[in-house]
């Protein structure tokens, strides 16, 4: 990284729009505030003054957590915000609710929404910064970068390392993030699942698309298994969890396939025993609860980030 690189987008939307080497900076920055939360006092001045809404639409464990963790450890004012106890229940448009959240001289807007493409939208509309903390199945930028880091910091690169990805590939923004921001830094990236959840579209963006587990295990540096959603299971993606789960799912058995240094990933929540055999999910190769860790360095430098460039345009 040169000396010279400033930041100076207002908002971070999604890893498509970086270069590498604004996803490197990020990662670099992550790598500094990472000391912070290791220290006794686990706090910097670098946010004081600067004034925060969490608005998260849908749920969250980890990524909530740790944004509101990472604001507080920059010392910056919160807000936390839901949908159910907000006036959209009462029938106000997203954009009136986020305009009256800015009128009050807000700097940052952190926001998970359901919907495919809503953080772009309200960023095109306000002047405070957006951060995305996942849109519908399209982008989940933090998920991505705290993976990076965690890879970068496992292996000392990112380059020329095959990354195995595998699961509901079509519904995971998590997997849209990894890929863009993967394949940005010179990783190889896999796609591996059921034919109806790991569409050939993908090769079009650079991954590899495969629908046998022994090809993607072949030879991965990492694995990063994504949820099985239940919920998907009605429109009839595959026969039934357990066939899934025969075919993909990551256990004792499959994993000696592996390279004895391969890490095993994933963003979480894990549904245990089914993408993820629990032996696995908790052994040596797992590097999940460190992702976690991770998450709140990356996203202590994209909230410096971002506020540094004013939060506003
Ligand atoms: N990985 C992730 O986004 O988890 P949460 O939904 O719990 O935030």
């Amino acid at each position: 990284m040169t000396a010279e690189f400033r930041w100076t987008r207002k908002d971070l939307l999604s890893l498509y729009d970086l270069s590498a080497e604004e996803i490197t900076y990020i990662l670099d920055t992550a790598e500094e505030f990472k000391k912070v939360s290791e220290r006794n006092v686990k706090k910097v001045p670098a946010l004081r003054g600067k004034t925060v809404v969490n608005f998260f639409v849908e749920p969250s464990t980890r990524t909530r957590v740790s944004f509101e963790l990472a604001e507080q450890r920059l010392s910056a004012d919160i807000v936390n915000m839901t949908a159910s106890t907000s006036s959209l229940t009462k029938g106000e448009s997203l954009l009136d609710t986020v305009r009256n959240i800015e009128a009050l001289q807000v700097d940052l807007l952190v926001m998970r929404h359901r919907a495919t493409g809503a953080q772009n939208f309200i960023a095109q509309n306000v002047s405070c910064g957006v951060i995305n903390a996942g849109d519908g199945a399209h982008s989940h930028p933090t998920q991505a970068l705290l993976d990076m880091f965690t890879i970068r910091e496992k292996k000392g690169r990112i380059k020329g390392l095959k990354v195995a990805i595998i699961g509901d590939i079509l519904h995971s923004r998590v997997a849209r993030s990894n890929m863009w921001g993967l394949l940005k830094l010179g990783a190889d990236v896999v796609f591996a699942g059921p034919a109806t959840l790991v569409p050939r579209e993908f090769e079009e963006a650079g991954v590899k698309v495969c629908h046998r587990l022994e090809e993607a295990l072949e030879g991965a540096d990492v694995v990063n298994l994504l949820r099985i959603q239940h919920e998907r299971q009605s429109a009839g993606f595959f026969p039934s969890i357990n066939e899934y789960s025969r075919f993909f799912g990551i256990n004792q058995e499959n994993i000696k396939r592996l390279k004895p240094d391969t890490l095993i990933m994933h963003p979480g929540p894990i549904n245990r025993d089914v993408e993820l055999d629990s032996s696995v999910a908790d052994g040596p190769n797992s590097v999940i609860l460190e992702q976690v860790t991770n998450g709140l360095a990356v996203r202590m430098a994209v909230l410096f980030l971002v506020a540094g460039c004013g939060g506003k345009r």
